[in-house]
């Protein structure tokens, strides 16, 4: 039996499990031997994923269609795994807005709240509630790099994120006592769709794998609160944490913003339009 059978078994709960970085979560947890549940809101996506899986590892699946920042999606969720004992879940779904705050959409802008803040809010309370009553668990949230300061042109996007960073690190000393580890996950540009088109041109920015940053987070679980892959962002964590004061880090991190918005949407001068993902 592995840490993750002996603790986390038998079933994961995967959020976003359709694309990216969740995508990769549900393989590399179902390598490990636990059940995954696949929650996202393109079924045939899902499907796909739940057949290749269940023909790569010897575990079940369960595809949840939903939209998550709807209603009755949330309470759908709840209910399709009332019988289940789900001993991981990953908040891995989420949407960014970026460009000049003043031209995003205000309902593009409070989506975002809801899909990154309100959603990990009410799915860690009610598995958190279960692994209470089982006596183990884990939860990991998706933060990002961006948590640690203010961004411009990504602003609302970065401050969701830095509530998922405070929330996990809270509820990890508060759910440590009831045998349930919590780490946040603050990867940095990582390939996947959250920003189509994005281009890296003139910019010293290697994006990282999906697959390095699940691999990094599945190792740190259980030891960490907060995970940072790779290299390059370990820099900017720590330099930014203990040598640069925190300004500078908005104004670091907005010039690349900047500079990546530019060249996806050609602007010259300024960052013209704002681009939002998954509306
Ligand atoms: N990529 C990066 O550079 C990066 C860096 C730091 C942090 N992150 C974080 O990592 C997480 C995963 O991002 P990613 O890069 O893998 O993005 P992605 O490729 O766009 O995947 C996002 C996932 O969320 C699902 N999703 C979106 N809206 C949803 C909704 N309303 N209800 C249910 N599911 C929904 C999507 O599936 P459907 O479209 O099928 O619903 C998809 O499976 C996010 O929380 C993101 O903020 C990403």
């Amino acid at each position: 039996m592995n840490k993750f059978t002996n603790k986390y078994g038998e079933w994961a709960l995967i959020t976003g499990a359709s694309k990216g970085i969740g995508l990769e979560f549900s393989r590399q947890i179902a390598a490990t031997g636990l059940n995954v549940v696949l929650v996202a809101r393109s079924d045939s996506r899902l499907k796909q994923l739940s057949s290749a899986i269940e023909r790569d590892y010897p575990i079940k699946t369960r595809v949840i269609a939903a939209d998550l920042t709807e209603v009755d999606g949330i309470a759908r969720l709840f209910e399709a795994t009332a019988d289940l004992d789900i001993g991981l879940l990953v908040n891995n779904a989420g949407r960014e807005d970026s460009g000049p705050f003043l031209q995003i959409p205000i309902d593009d802008a409070i989506k975002t709240v809801d899909l990154n803040i309100k959603v990990p809010l009410q799915l860690t309370q009610h598995f958190a509630t279960k692994m209470r009553a089982r006596g183990k668990g884990g939860i990991l949230i998706m933060s990002s790099i961006v948590a640690f300061q203010g961004v411009p042109n990504i602003a609302n996007y970065a401050a969701s994120k830095a509530y998922d960073l405070v929330f996990a690190e809270g509820i990890a000393a508060e759910l440590e006592p009831l045998n349930i580890d919590v780490l946040s996950v603050n990867p940095g540009f990582t390939k996947s769709e959250l920003s189509p088109g994005i281009n890296f041109d003139g910019l010293p920015i290697n994006p990282m794998s999906a697959a390095a940053v699940v691999k990094t987070a599945l190792k740190d679980l259980g030891t960490s609160r907060v995970s940072v892959p790779g290299s390059v962002n370990k820099f900017l964590y720590y330099s930014g944490k203990y040598l640069q004061p925190r300004r500078l880090n908005t104004a670091a991190f907005g010039g690349v913003f900047r500079k990546v918005l530019r060249n996806k949407l050609g602007a010259s001068d300024a960052v013209a339009s704002p681009h939002t993902s998954n509306s």
